[in-house]
């Protein structure tokens, strides 16, 4: 018999310690150190089969070009880098309910080779009346509801599918391990195991993690520099777009990101993102405009809107939906100061369309006009856009890949965008039709436009 070892993992960053502790000292985290039990004999590790590798040199060793294949969704596929590379471990990371399922099985549906759908978390019922929501159909998918990962490898190995989807990894049980499902030792062996699998069979493997707001479940965090590549599905599960970005790819770049739309059928790509996250009918509103941004590799034009108006209570409120408060907060402090308006008896509230959220600082220009617009209560030209940060002493810094996103704004049709001076280096202004304009600071933008 095996030893039975007692090991304390953080739930929160997989840390391990041979004694229980009230904090952690990898993460900080309280009260996240969880037993779990192992045997003492030695576990195969996902690296147990590079050890038989020899030294070569670097010089002598032959590049095949990785013949990728390609699913049939295009920005499911640019956000892997052009196609699965045969062998690699794809983990997709979300909050449950987000559609992480659907958008697999949607993948399923429409693959022209022999894929195995494993499920853990619903029976093959459950999948068929989903799939049966979801209009596109096949019959190269097959669903294996089980979570024991001996079955599933040995499943994999018999069946030689084309590729493997598992749903998700926080259900899956190793024999080898004797803590319970989805806790940080299981769930790290189980992607070891498969990881192994997918290395030495050439099959590429998507794996399903949950994670949640606060990232506390035993979650995929741990399994990050494991697997070859990473991506989020993020969005606001009452809005209906969905992002798919890639945190890490060993494969491709990791600054792509496809855009979803979740409709009664499933998941619909939304090729031209732009056109649908601007409202065409804007009417003369105070407090709208348009921000110029970029999210990875692309410009993003967003509708922001704001409403400030006097507060009823003693404290003012400030509210953002979308975009960071503290960064909101500091905006309106440089208005106060450097442009003299008296925001502080005010409340404001702002919001991004569509249930995007923005870290991107060029979106500050269009925050501050939005919210001057609608505290002076005059519309501003709905032909416009704004692409500039701000600093603390109210001046206009310059953004990253400014031209992108000029171009971008001349090719939906907009008449003018605001930048700032320092950012027109290298821009030649003549050769667009869109009319450039660059400011110094908040104060001359401020008198171009209201005064
Ligand atoms: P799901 O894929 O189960 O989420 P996850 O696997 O990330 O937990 O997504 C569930 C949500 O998607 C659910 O709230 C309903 C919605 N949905 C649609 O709006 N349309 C559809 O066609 C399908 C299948 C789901
Ligand atoms: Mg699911």
């Amino acid at each position: 018999m095996a030893k039975v070892k007692s090991i304390f993992y953080c739930q929160n960053c997989g840390n391990s310690s041979p004694k229980w502790m009230g904090k952690c000292n990898s993460c900080g985290e309280w009260n996240s150190y969880v037993e779990e039990k192992t045997s003492g004999k030695k576990q195969k590790s996902s690296t147990d089969f590079l050890e038989k590798a020899e030294i070569v040199k670097l010089d002598d060793v032959k590049v095949t070009d990785f013949p990728r294949f390609s699913t049939a969704s295009q920005e499911f596929d640019r956000v892997v880098g052009g196609g699965i590379v045969p062998g690699s471990v794809i983990l997709i990371g979300g909050e449950p309910g987000i559609g992480k399922s659907t958008l697999l099985l949607q993948i399923s549906l429409r693959f022209d080779r022999e894929i195995l759908y494993i499920s853990g978390e619903e029976s093959a019922t459950q999948i068929k009346l989903r799939a049966d929501r979801i209009t596109d159909k096949s019959s190269n998918c097959s669903i294996y509801s089980e979570t024991n990962l001996q079955s599933i490898l040995q499943k994999c190995r018999e069946t030689k599918p084309a590729l493997v989807i598992i749903d998700s990894i926080q259900t899956i049980v190793s024999e080898h391990i004797e803590s319970y499902a989805g806790s940080i030792s299981q769930v790290r062996e189980c992607a070891g195991e498969i990881i192994h699998f997918a290395k030495t069979t050439a099959t590429p493997v998507i794996l399903i993690g949950h994670i949640n707001k606060e990232g506390s479940i035993a979650g995929p965090k741990v399994l990050e520099h494991m697997v070859d590549t990473v991506l989020q599905f993020e969005g606001d599960r009452n809005h209906v777009y969905r992002i798919l970005r890639s945190s890490k790819n060993r494969f491709g770049s990791a600054q792509e990101l496809g855009i979803f739309e979740m409709v009664s059928g499933g998941l619909k790509e939304v090729k031209n993102p732009n056109e649908v996250l601007i409202n065409k009918e804007r009417s003369h509103l105070s407090g709208v405009c348009i921000g110029a941004s970029i999210e990875g590799n692309h410009p993003f034009l967003i509708e922001i809107q704001a409403l400030v108006s006097s507060a009823v209570y003693g404290t003012p409120q400030r509210s953002s939906t979308g975009f960071d408060l503290r960064r909101l907060n500091m905006l309106l402090a440089v208005l106060e100061k450097r442009c003299g308006f008296k925001l502080g008896a005010k409340d404001v509230f702002l919001n991004i369309a569509g249930g995007l959220k923005i870290d991107d600082p060029a979106m500050d220009l269009a925050v501050v006009c939005s919210v001057l617009s609608s505290s002076e209560d005059i519309p501003l030209d709905t032909e416009m856009v704004l692409a500039a940060e701000i600093g603390l002493s109210g001046e206009l810094r310059p953004v990253t890949q400014l031209q992108k996103r000029i171009e971008e704004a001349e090719k939906l049709g907009f008449n003018c965008i605001l930048v700032s001076k320092h950012a027109l280096k290298g821009i030649d202004v003549a050769s667009h039709k869109i009319e450039i304009k660059a400011f110094h600071s908040v104060v001359e933008v401020f008198e171009d436009l209201f005064g």
